[in-house]
């Protein structure tokens, strides 16, 4: 079977579904076999954080993919893919919340007003709200052209994500930079002229 008919059969979703609940089950699981190490609060808050990055940065890749492959089926995760990555950093968020500050909103606003990783990481939050509630067919139709420019918040949310995780490293840089290497891979393919020459060098559209 070719890269684009897998693509477009019927259990590539299903599939992707699975892969990307499969952290989640994992964590949980880690949590009640009391394998998340010495501080299981920590290890969730760093699992969650690098999941809702990863799938930020994996959904921020489907159009690339589908330029320099020329397989139109990429586009078709992109939708549940950033919703992933929203749930994650949801669940990242409420983890904070719980355990960090007991749900002390007091607490908590203090913490976003005086440390600015987590006042970057709360306004990645908060972008990504509208960008999840207008993810239905009916608000793509609803939305018409409006919806592509709020959905172009993705790469501000993105940028956010990134200096977050930069600014709460304390001494080895590595991780964090990687990640930054490949959002602003990604950014820049949305650069005009980066995409023609991509397009230049790209398969015909399956
Ligand atoms: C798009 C939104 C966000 C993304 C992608 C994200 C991602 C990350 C990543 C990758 C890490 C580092 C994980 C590691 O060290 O292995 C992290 C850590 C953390 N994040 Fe976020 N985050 C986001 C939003 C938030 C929000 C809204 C809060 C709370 C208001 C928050 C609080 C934290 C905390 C407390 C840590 C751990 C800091 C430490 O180790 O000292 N994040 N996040």
């Amino acid at each position: 079977m070719s890269l684009a008919a897998a693509l477009k059969s019927a259990w590539s979703k299903p599939l992707l579904h699975a892969l990307c609940l499969l952290p989640l089950l994992l964590l949980v699981f880690g949590l009640f076999a009391d394998s998340l190490g010495a501080n299981p609060v920590e290890t969730l808050t760093h699992e969650t954080g690098q999941w809702a990055l990863r799938l930020l940065l994996v959904t921020l890749a489907m159009t690339p993919l589908q330029q320099w492959s020329g397989i139109a089926a990429w586009v078709r995760f992109r939708r549940m893919l950033g919703l992933y990555a929203f749930f994650y950093v949801v669940c990242h968020f409420s983890i904070w919340l719980v355990f960090d500050h007991s749900l002390d909103l007091a607490a908590m606003l203090e913490d976003i007003v005086e440390r600015p990783y987590i006042t970057l990481g709360f306004s990645a939050l908060l972008l990504l709200i509208p960008l999840a509630a207008t993810s239905t067919r009916a608000m793509i139709r609803r939305l018409g052209r409006r919806w592509k420019s709020l959905h172009r918040l993705v790469y501000a949310i993105t940028a956010l994500a990134v200096l977050h995780f930069l600014w709460l490293v304390k001494a080895d840089y590595l991780e964090a930079g990687i990640y930054a290497i490949i959002a602003t891979t990604l950014l820049l393919f949305r650069l005009q002229p980066v995409r023609r020459l991509a397009s230049r060098t790209s398969a015909p559209t399956r």
